[in-house]
């Protein structure tokens, strides 16, 4: 069956997109960047961390492109200084809510939360840092999750369900006790469902889950398994035919 068409206008540009599109999925196509973080291809969504929202006339609230579909006629701003002053203040939170220190963290240099501050032009944090007690898991006989630089996209969560289907991670607590954890909050080494097979380290895009041994700056993430293990069940290659 042929899907249908949408036609609408990104950032001035007339485009075309297939009706089952997001607004992200069609803004990448034509090349136009909407920063994301708990967005991931290969993974469901969860429309968590409001970076990628956008505006679309006739509506006052900005909408996350990440979940939200193409529509006919429909007219989208991806950069605005309404925008860029929002996903600023966004990063700035995250960055006054979590310990993150970019010096002494193993993906500095490869942090995604880091590119973005970059992008969002955030030169300081206008708002009181928290300096919450966050705690460390090494308990895991390869892995590290340290909650100090956790930004709740739940990646982990979802990469562990619905790829390796071992479901170890879930998200606890409510506001500024929301935490991950591993196994009705057992210590990650304690966990019986995990498989130790790293997904969740790779695609986490901060220094929150590492390898054990890696130094500071080491850890480049490379995160193109994810796309090979989803066009693989795309086409049924695990099926003996
Ligand atoms: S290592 Fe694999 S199985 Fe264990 S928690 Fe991470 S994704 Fe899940
Ligand atoms: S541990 Fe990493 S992947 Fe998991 S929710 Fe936190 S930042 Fe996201
Ligand atoms: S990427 Fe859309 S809400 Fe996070």
């Amino acid at each position: 069956m042929v899907e249908e068409i949408k036609t609408l206008t990104l950032n001035g540009e007339m485009i075309s997109a297939p009706a089952s599109s997001t607004i992200l999925e069609a803004a990448r196509e034509h090349n136009v960047y909407i920063p994301t973080l708990c967005h991931l291809d290969g993974l469901s969504e969860v429309g968590a961390c409001r970076l990628c929202m956008v505006e679309i006339d006739g509506n006052n609230r900005l909408q996350p492109a990440c979940v939200t579909r193409v529509e006919e006629n429909m007219v989208v701003k991806t950069t605005s200084p309404r925008l860029n002053k929002y996903r600023r203040m966004i990063i700035e939170l995250l960055f006054a809510e979590g310990n993150h220190i970019c010096s002494v963290c193993v993906v500095n240099g490869h942090c995604e939360l880091q590119e973005i501050g970059y992008k969002v032009g955030m030169d300081h944090v206008r708002f009181d840092y928290l300096h919450q007690d966050k705690k460390v898991d090494a308990s895991h006989d390869r892995f590290v999750l340290d909650h100090n630089r956790c930004v709740l996209c739940q990646r982990c969560v979802r990469v562990c369900d619905e790829i390796e289907a071992a479901h170890t991670w879930d998200i606890a607590g409510r506001g500024i006790d929301t935490f991950v954890i591993t196994d009705l909050a057992m210590p990650w080494g304690a966990s019986t469902s995990c498989t130790s097979c790293g997904k969740c380290t790779l695609v986490c895009p901060t220094g929150a889950l590492f390898e054990k041994g890696k130094p500071v700056t080491s850890l480049s993430k490379n995160r193109d398994f994810l796309q090979y293990i989803v066009n693989a069940r795309e086409k049924n290659e695990w099926i003996k035919k």
